[in-house]
């Protein structure tokens, strides 16, 4: 598939999940209502990559490939003048009316992740969830080195792929939530080689070692367990992030 053909088959793919979902927005405006606390908890790793965004009052934030915008509006709530853009029409729409909603203003527009119209140095922070891994990655590294500020920070949250176990699961069980388009692959750290070529600075933490097994199995003692003993292991051993199912990227601008 070329760069073109894959564009118009992830929009058209996360249209048709857009109007699907908004087939479900019954209650209308109190259905795209939400608590952040509900946003940063909905996945272990959520909040501690929020965290590393830093202060953003008074800061201009990018919510990238926002697609349903609820970090858009979490970012909004923390105080910054934030944009969220998408590929699909049909989550911009969605990201606007959640920002319209929840009584926060959010410049929502449609854009390419690898071509973005922004201006240089436009945003102090960037965060990202589950974007990067549909992207050519040699061109969103450039784009987002171009549209961040000198000392900025971009937050990404990605599907991870050096888990050969993991990987034959998700290739062969079936399991909620499964949905994918045809050209996205959880990353590698072959994949982040351009954006180490673009950006002075590249950490990548590891989230889900054991805790994984939540994507099955959902006894929340256990997981509570699990996901402490997740804690330590990645903390004495960071090489152990390479087996995650998720990992947190941080880029910095220098
Ligand atoms: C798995 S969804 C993640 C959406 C959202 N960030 C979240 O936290 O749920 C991937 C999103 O990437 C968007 N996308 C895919 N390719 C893109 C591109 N080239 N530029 C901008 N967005 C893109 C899709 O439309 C979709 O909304």
């Amino acid at each position: 598939m070329n760069g073109t053909e894959r564009r118009v088959s992830e929009q058209l793919f996360h249209d048709r999940q857009a109007a699907e979902r908004a087939d479900t927005f019954r209650a209308g405006v109190a259905d795209l209502r939400f608590d952040t606390d509900c946003f940063l908890d909905h996945e272990t790793w959520v909040r501690p990559a929020f965290a590393t965004l830093g202060d953003l009052r008074g800061k201009r934030a990018l919510d990238y490939g926002c697609g349903h915008g609820m970090a858009a509006v979490a970012m909004a709530r923390a105080g910054a003048s934030v944009t969220a853009f998408d590929l699909s029409p049909g989550y911009v729409h969605e990201a606007q009316s959640r920002a319209t909603a929840n009584g926060v203003r959010v410049a929502c527009v449609t854009a390419d992740g690898e071509e973005l119209p922004f201006a240089n140095a436009s945003f102090d922070a960037v965060w990202g969830n589950a974007i990067l891994h549909h992207l050519d990655l040699a061109m969103a590294g450039r784009e987002l080195r171009r549209v961040l500020k000198p000392g900025g920070v971009a937050v990404f949250c990605e599907p991870w792929g050096g888990n050969p176990l993991l990987n034959f699961a998700r290739r062969s069980l079936p399991y909620r939530g499964k949905d994918r388009t045809p050209d996205e692959q959880p990353l590698t750290r072959r994949d982040l080689r351009p954006l180490r070529a673009v950006f002075p600075s590249v950490e990548v933490r590891g989230f889900q070692l054991l805790g994984m097994v939540r994507r099955v199995w959902r006894n929340r003692r256990a997981l509570n367990l699990l996901d402490a003993t997740d804690s330590r292991l990645l903390h004495a051993v960071p090489a152990l992030g390479n087996w995650c199912r998720y990992v947190v990227i941080v880029l910095r601008a220098g």
